[in-house]
């Protein structure tokens, strides 16, 4: 199934894009968000879309055809290099929908889910570290530290010498290797048959592998040069580690009197988009606005 954007009304609310106002949507993925935003913008706007995964571009070519959208296939740590090469001013808003899309998971072919076998990549780009790198080749100790910070998984230390022996056995190439050694190396019952064992490190695998948190800090840190005076920012999460950090960083910026929330409680999906979409259920959002 091609991914349905999530928080797609309420992203809009916080953001209000207006006519001929300049956007970024620095998580394009099948440009969901981005269709609505290009719509209220209009002719007059501009909207810069980045995604660091080359495909993404092929997945709403129609989209990406109109004169006054540009697409930059690039991580969007970089969004404040990106502006200055590109000779682009600061923008009105910025759309960051974090994490992995429906359609990476499902044909990426880079080991992002434990329900199909592929290599272990999972990385967002086309080059630099891979899962299965990190898998085999990182002390234990490593990766039980990768594990339980990035995926909060309680069993990290299991899992983990659990990896370490098997791959002495026999190099772990593939996603169904890997969730087999981590489902064997949980007690049975693990998580009620809630979610599969092997969920949390896969997170936490992709996570490290991409930088994602340090990704989201950097960003972060540069919305003052990103956006206007006036300016907004809607970010959605998926889960704790980043909502906190977005929390922290938002909440700073207001202190220091530089911008106010736009959201006092956090917006979470309607019982009827959670029904619709599964994935929304993770999801939440923020939202900013630069004095
Ligand atoms: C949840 S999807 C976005 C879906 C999109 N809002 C839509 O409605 O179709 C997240 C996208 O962000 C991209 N991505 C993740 N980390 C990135 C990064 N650091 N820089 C640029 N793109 C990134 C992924 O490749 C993926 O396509």
């Amino acid at each position: 199934m091609s991914h349905i954007p999530v928080l797609l009304n309420e992203a809009m609310e916080i953001l209000k894009p207006r006519k001929g106002e300049f956007f970024i949507d620095a998580t394009f993925g099948r440009g969901g968000h981005s269709e609505k935003i290009l719509e209220a913008i209009g002719k007059t706007g501009a909207l810069l879309a980045i995604d660091w995964d080359e495909k993404a571009k092929e997945r709403n070519s129609k989209l990406l055809e109109n004169k006054n959208v540009i697409f930059v296939n690039s991580n969007y740590a970089k969004v404040k290099d990106i502006l200055k090469e590109k000779n682009l001013p600061k923008a009105d808003g910025l759309l960051l929908d974090l994490g992995f899309s429906s359609d990476q998971l499902e044909e990426s072919g880079k080991g992002f889910s434990f329900k199909k076998d592929e290599p272990l990549i999972m990385s967002y780009g086309e080059d630099g570290l891979t899962a299965g790198e990190v898998i085999n080749s990182y002390p234990q100790e490593k990766l039980e530290e990768i594990i339980r910070n990035l995926g909060e998984e309680r069993f990290a230390g299991r899992i983990a010498r659990n990896i370490v022996e098997s791959r002495n056995a026999i190099p772990i190439e593939t996603s169904f290797q890997l969730a087999e050694i981590i489902r064997k190396a949980v007690p049975g019952g693990y998580e009620r048959g809630r979610i599969d064992p092997a969920t949390r490190t896969f997170q936490a695998l992709r996570i490290y592998v991409n930088g994602e948190l340090e990704n989201l800090k950097t960003v972060l840190g540069d919305l003052g040069v990103i956006l206007k005076s006036g300016g907004r920012a809607a970010i959605i999460s998926f889960h704790s580690l980043e909502d906190r950090i977005v929390k922290n960083y938002f909440r700073d910026l207001k202190k220091s009197d530089k911008a106010e929330l736009l959201n006092k409680k956090i917006i979470t999906a309607s019982r009827e988009e959670a029904t619709a979409n599964p994935r929304s259920r993770s999801a939440k959002l923020r939202g900013i606005i630069l004095k």
